[in-house]
């Protein structure tokens, strides 16, 4: 189903998933933080992919490089040229700065008519040192993939690898977006999860679409359902400064359909103009025709923010149960923040809430458990559907007898009986 987008942003903040950022002082335009949900759910999608990229394959290895490079890194890659920049125009009357393609030819706030358009660099930028010159400047990265780009050789030489392979890589850019939004959509910081393949171009010319395809299958995997995915194919006039050919991973938001990856052949754009820059080889030697070869790239670029969100919305549910509206995140079990919620059927009886503690401590440390007495036990099966909590484990009276508890499952409601001894393998088959 589709949610419009202040429902999500309601549900985020009440339930813990994203808060604007500052909001104490007004909150601060573009910035958002993940509750405790929202960390949770975050961290489970970068482990996921990591474990997808890096661990069920031999030939991709894994890097986490700084976010502050040299300069001479930006020029080499082209961020601090035209190419990494957009149309920016103000308007005549209110002064407001729009990104062009972003707008018709009117201010949206005022009506006023909008100057020329200009080139606005996205770099954000900062000095380093008690100094505030030239020098100093340095700029906070604007994607995660230079940093494996200038050490391909490193990494090629302690890991051993032969091309094809992979490096993979998890952390934060920035950019300063002109008009930020919607909501964690466009961010001035974000996170990416990018895995940059180097490959020899006189062998394989298919990787490009075995990444792309690669990539589509694994959004199913994690529940994303395949009606509102699609590839959109750059035309020549959007490809990005370093980019031969790309195609955008999209999902049909409230909005509209927008990116939320992108896969692009760079080419030997990056390495080759690195060794320019640099004077360094950037080649690989090949052993067996002693020849120098200057690698290829395919990229596949993530947005974590982005998948955060596309999961989010992609789970929201709302039916009508016994007159009353049921709002259920139907996250894939792999992807769901709280994985088992524990609820005694009462409180303050001994017995059931020593039996459920002692429940919740068992299943508690390989899964994250929330345990749950407050309120009668349909409140709490709401509480924790709101949330996205597949599973929930009620102790009652007969569970003091029979040793046995009732799991009741998030989508379907259904509710099945099982002895405590099957629990630990039952939920690691679900969440397998
Ligand atoms: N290294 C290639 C690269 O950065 P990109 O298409 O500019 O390519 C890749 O970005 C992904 O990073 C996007 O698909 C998106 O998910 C995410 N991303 C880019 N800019 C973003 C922003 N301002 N806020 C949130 N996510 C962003």
């Amino acid at each position: 189903m589709t949610v419009d987008l202040e429902t999500i942003i309601d549900l985020a903040k009440q339930r813990g998933f994203i808060f604007p950022s500052s909001e104490i002082y007004g909150g601060f335009k573009s910035s958002y933080d993940y509750g405790p949900l929202g960390v949770e759910l975050k961290n489970n999608i970068k482990r996921l992919w990591w474990k997808e990229m890096v661990y069920k394959r031999d030939d991709i290895v894994g890097l986490d490089a700084a976010i502050m490079m040299s300069s001479k890194v930006w020029e080499a890659s082209g961020h601090t040229s035209a190419g990494f920049a957009d149309l920016l125009s103000e308007c005549i009357k209110c002064h407001k700065r729009w990104r062009r393609d972003h707008v018709d030819d009117v201010c949206p706030d005022c009506g006023g008519a909008l100057s020329e358009p200009k080139k606005f660099n996205l770099l954000v930028r900062t000095h380093l040192g008690p100094v505030e010159d030239e020098s100093t400047q340095a700029f906070m990265r604007p994607e995660t993939a230079q940093g494996i780009f200038v050490n391909f050789s490193l990494v090629a030489k302690a890991s051993r690898k032969k091309l094809p392979f992979g490096i993979a890589q998890i952390g934060k850019a920035f950019r300063n977006e002109i008009t930020p939004g919607p909501f964690t959509f466009r961010m001035r910081e974000f996170e990416q999860m990018e895995m940059q393949w180097f490959y020899d171009s006189a062998n394989n010319n298919n990787w490009y679409e075995f990444w792309k395809e690669q990539r589509m299958a694994w959004y199913k995997k994690i529940g994303i359902d395949p009606e509102k995915l699609r590839f959109h194919d750059h035309a020549k006039d959007e490809l990005a400064h370093y980019a031969k050919a790309a195609v955008d991973i999209e999902y049909e938001y409230p909005w509209g359909w927008g990116e939320f990856e992108g896969i692009h052949d760079r080419g030997e754009w990056d390495l080759s103009n690195h060794m320019k820059y640099s004077g360094q080889d950037m080649r690989i030697f090949d052993e067996e025709t002693k020849e120098a070869i200057m690698p290829h790239v395919i990229e596949t670029s993530g947005g974590v923010d982005r998948s955060v969100l596309v999961a989010l919305m992609d789970a929201y549910r709302s039916e009508t149960v016994d007159k009353e509206e049921r709002v259920y995140l139907a996250f894939h079990p792999s992807v769901a923040p709280v994985k088992i919620a524990v609820l005694p059927l009462v409180k303050n009886k001994e017995n059931v809430t020593a039996k459920a503690k002692e429940v919740a401590n068992m299943l508690r440390g390989r899964w994250l458990i929330q345990y749950d007495e407050a309120g009668t036990v349909g409140r709490r099966y709401r509480r924790q559907d709101e949330i996205g909590t597949p599973f929930c484990v009620t102790i009652d009276f007969d569970t003091l007898e029979d040793n046995a508890v009732t799991i009741r499952m998030r989508d379907t409601m259904e509710q099945i009986r099982k002895p405590i001894e099957e629990l630990k393998a039952f939920f690691k088959k679900q969440f397998n």
